[in-house]
């Protein structure tokens, strides 16, 4: 925090804004009193220059390709580190002991199972229903099943609703995914790490016995530490709107998996291997980027571009590493690898692409290797859901016990008509 100052001159007004500094990136212009001193807004569509919250989750700078949680780098944390030690990380502010890493684990694997009642949920969907949908459907509908946990005032219950919410969501997206394919749910198995009981959920069956792989466990669970959480992005400046308003965590996070579902966020990864598939061979990519270039195409590169990171994502280069080892270990020669690693080729020497400041993002890779584990691209977005979750309760978690919280309620630009009177319909 420092006392520095700008001043705004509005016509003959002249107004001063605190200028405040953050332990790291750009300061802030506190506006909260301009439209009080100056009867005007601010206008900022999009919140391209816009600081919601302070928060002491996540750092990024998008110009350094910097991704710091709690301080700790992203390569540091995916190459050293657990998505379990991460979760308790980013809720915590530590990095836990043995014992408390022991004891978070265990108390996740406690909450895995979820009511009997909502298997039934399941069976209104259609089978062919996306995943996407069907998570929006349960995770809200939890708030109907654990009342206990319901109340944000206190603070164990929202502890409680937290390690529910990080617990259940991949027993709720390995069901999501078993009712798309007709099988029967398999009951989480405490005795396997978080991310191997997903794994064994999803595509263990009855008749067998499943064994998880090391290099694909690692592998999955790198990726869930890649997508924990990212400071204000969008789906997670959803959740916080909608916990303002002292909305459950589950509805809130229900929010947030709504939000994470459009293709220009989480839904980028199905779209990126969709759109390398369309691609499909290396000389098919010039047709590709130059539709990517032409204002009059719709078409974007997905997995490409990003708000904050004018620089490589941190996360795709540590993803590209991953994909790799991932098709090593089980022997895949995916050929979708290869127009992935020619199309960033060539988009990265392109002026367009390097005018733009277009790097390939986390989703860019992500999905090359969930395919190559046996997910299908519908439940690409699901994983990210799965894994950012930890980031939305922690960012949850930060606004509701911060004694400062309010509503949040932006006001707008009004262009539209002034006050008319009303005309009868026989009279117009
Ligand atoms: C995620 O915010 C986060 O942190 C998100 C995320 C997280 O972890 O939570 O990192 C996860 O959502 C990653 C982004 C995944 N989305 C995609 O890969 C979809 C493709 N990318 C774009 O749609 C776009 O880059 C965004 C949405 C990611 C960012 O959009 P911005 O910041 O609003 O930038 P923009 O749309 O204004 O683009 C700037 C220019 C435009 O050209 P001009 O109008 O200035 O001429 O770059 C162009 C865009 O047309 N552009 C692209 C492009 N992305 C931007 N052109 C071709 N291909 C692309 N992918």
């Amino acid at each position: 925090m420092t006392n520095k100052v700008a001043t705004l001159n509005l016509g003959d007004q002249q107004v001063e804004l605190p200028v405040i500094s953050g332990t790291v990136g750009p300061d802030v212009l506190d506006i909260r009193k301009l439209y009080g001193q100056t009867d005007c807004f601010t206008f900022d569509p999009g919140f391209t220059s816009t600081a919601s919250c302070e928060s002491q989750l996540t750092y990024i700078d998008g110009d350094q390709g910097v991704l710091l949680h709690r301080g700790y780098s992203i390569e540091e944390l995916s190459e050293q580190s657990s998505f379990m030690e991460v979760s308790y990380l980013l809720l915590n502010g530590e990095l836990p002991s043995k014992q408390e890493l022991s004891d978070f684990s265990y108390t996740i694997s406690r909450h895995t199972m979820l009511h009997e009642q909502l298997s039934t949920f399941y069976r209104g969907f259609r089978r062919d229903a996306h995943p996407m949908a069907i998570m929006c459907g349960v995770v809200g509908a939890l708030s109907a099943f654990y009342h206990d946990s319901t109340d944000i005032a206190d603070p164990v219950q929202r502890k409680i609703a937290s390690h529910r919410l990080i617990a259940k969501m991949p027993t709720i997206a390995a069901m999501a995914y078993k009712y798309s394919v007709g099988q029967p749910f398999i009951y989480p198995d405490n005795k396997l790490s978080y991310t191997g009981n997903f794994l064994r959920m999803t595509f263990g069956v009855p008749a067998e016995e499943y064994e998880v792989i090391p290099a694909v466990e690692k592998a999955l669970d790198r990726i869930f530490i890649l997508h924990a959480d990212h400071e204000q992005n969008a789906s997670t400046s959803t959740v916080r709107l909608a916990g303002s308003s002292g909305a459950n965590p589950f509805a809130c996070i229900a929010a947030g998996i709504a939000c994470l579902w459009g293709p220009a966020h989480g839904g980028a990864n199905e779209a990126a291997l969709n759109m390398l598939r369309e691609i499909g061979t290396p000389d098919k990519i010039p047709h590709y980027i130059a539709r990517a270039k032409d204002k009059n195409d719709p078409f974007r590169l997905m997995g490409f571009g990003h708000r904050v990171y004018k620089n490589y994502d941190p996360r795709a280069t540590v993803m590209q590493k991953t994909v790799r080892e991932v098709l090593a270990a089980l022997k895949v020669n995916d050929p979708i690898f290869e127009v992935a690693m020619q199309l960033e080729e060539m988009a990265l020497n392109d002026p367009y692409f390097i005018e733009k400041k277009l790097f390939p993002n986390v989703d860019f890779y992500s999905g090359i290797i969930l395919s190559a584990i046996g997910f299908p691209t519908t439940m690409f977005t699901v994983l990210f859901a799965l894994a950012r979750t930890v980031g939305w309760v922690a960012q949850w978690n930060e606004m509701i016990s911060d004694p400062g919280q309010k509503i949040g309620r932006p006001r707008q630009l009004y262009t539209g008509p002034t006050a008319r009177t009303y005309l009868p319909v026989e009279k117009r």
